[in-house]
């Protein structure tokens, strides 16, 4: 947890400050204070990891206060705010390290004491208790998931290995995984498990409401399927609302997901819409799903040859191969030949496992926990190992270029 005191004489202002940041799972209220003068004692008793100075009732004393605050804890970070921008900068020339503008939004909130904590975090590593969690250090997980065409496995993919990334992390605040059904039009994500306490929130809800949003009402979004400690941010409940989604939406809420989530999965569309753009630009990785038949590796071509237009999209891209092994799918292409035609290697392979993929989702279970032994699941975890970098990828199958696959492309 960040522990943070605050002081504002206001009450008003206080009021709302300290509603803002009670909603914050990784923040803890140290301390309290409605004079400038007292806060310097305040600092000295409860060591806060942060300190939160709102300048406006006497911007005099408090940037007085601040200026004897930094010399004397030159390591702790002063996040400041204000109306007045001619005081936030005085406040940063006096020893503030952060600054919001009055009045605040939680995004900007979340945004500053994420900043803040990164910076501190790295700074008393060797202080276990302070700081934050440890998934705050590090960059957040942000897997998308791109099919090459419809019904290659993408919601199955995206679903069961959100369940089985949840499946292997601690159970403590902060760490958990939100699956985001971005395939806003036909999503089923909300049906690949069954869900409970649906609140009939759906992401469109959280766009509509966004310039408002508060923690609560976040996490309230999002359905759960509490035994796999997994939650779905459902795409939207009427199609006519898909509309109102644009890709500002996708960043503002992926953002702000990932503060209360260590491990976010975005089941995308195939339409490539502006809101999947956006969803591939913030993500830390792209699974592109495929088959063995031609369709869909051709499709695999051509995506990616889209994305390259861009900078960073493609390096970001894994090739995953669903349903391997089945004769219904595959149309005898080796993935030798495969890999030569992508032009990329095959990352991981999931076998055809009809009886196990299709049992669970009857069951309204993740795989991991109706199917753990299954061939689909054991792959998953391999696929969740190597995501996480503790197991490496296979090497690339080796053989000459063969783009004459497709005859033209
Ligand atoms: N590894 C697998 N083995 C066997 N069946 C699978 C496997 N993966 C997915 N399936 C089946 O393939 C079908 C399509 O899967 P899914 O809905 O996940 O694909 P999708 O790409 O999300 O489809 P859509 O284009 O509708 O979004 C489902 O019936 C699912 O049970
Ligand atoms: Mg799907």
């Amino acid at each position: 947890m960040q522990r943070v005191a605050i002081v504002d004489p206001t009450d008003s202002s206080r009021e709302s400050l300290r509603t803002l940041l009670l909603g914050v799972d990784f923040v803890w209220l140290e301390a309290e204070c409605t004079r400038y003068e007292y806060f310097f004692d305040v600092i000295q008793q409860s060591m806060p990891d942060l300190a939160v100075v709102s300048l406006d009732a006497d911007k005099g004393k408090a940037l007085q206060m601040i200026g004897e605050l930094s010399i004397e804890h030159p390591k702790l970070p002063i996040l400041t705010i204000s109306q007045d921008h001619q005081a936030l900068l005085q406040s940063l020339q006096k020893g503030a390290k952060y600054f919001l503008t009055h009045p605040v939004g939680l995004e900007d909130m979340l945004a500053a004491l994420r900043r803040a904590v990164g910076e501190s975090g790295s700074a008393s590593a060797d202080q276990p208790s302070g700081g934050m969690p440890s998934r705050n250090q590090a960059a957040s997980n942000i897997i998308a998931v791109l099919g090459s065409r419809g019904g290659v496995g993408t919601t199955s993919i995206a679903v069961n290995l959100a369940a089985t990334i949840a499946a292997s992390l601690p159970d403590e605040p902060g760490s958990g995984v939100a699956v985001v059904d971005l395939d806003l039009a036909l999503g089923d994500a909300d049906f690949a498990i069954e869900v409970n306490g649906m609140e009939n929130i759906s992401i469109a809800d959280l766009a509509r409401n966004i310039e408002r949003l508060d923690m609560n009402f976040l996490r309230r979004a999002l359905a759960k399927h509490e035994a796999s400690r997994l939650a779905i941010l459902r795409h939207p409940l009427e199609i006519q609302d898909v509309g109102v989604l644009h890709e500002g939406h996708i960043e503002r809420i992926v953002n702000l997901l990932r503060v209360s989530y260590s491990h976010l999965v975005l089941d995308l569309s195939k339409s490539v819409l502006p809101t999947d753009l956006m969803a591939l630009r913030l993500a830390d990785t792209v699974l592109l799903t495929a088959q063995l038949e031609v369709s869909s590796l051709r499709n695999v071509v051509r995506l990616l040859h889209y994305l390259g237009q861009e900078p960073g999209l493609t390096d970001k891209v894994k090739i995953l191969l669903n349903r391997v092994g089945s004769d219904a799918v595959e149309e005898g292409i080796s993935l030798k030949k495969a890999e030569e035609v992508i032009g990329k290697p095959i990352f991981w392979q999931i076998p055809n496992d009809p009886k196990a993929v299709i049992a669970a989702r009857v069951a309204g279970e993740p795989l991991v926990r109706h199917s753990p032994k299954s061939r689909a699941q054991q792959a998953l975890f391999g696929l969740a190992q190597a995501l996480a970098g503790r197991t490496a990828p296979p090497e690339p199958a080796k053989s000459k270029a063969a783009w004459s696959l497709f005859g033209k492309k």
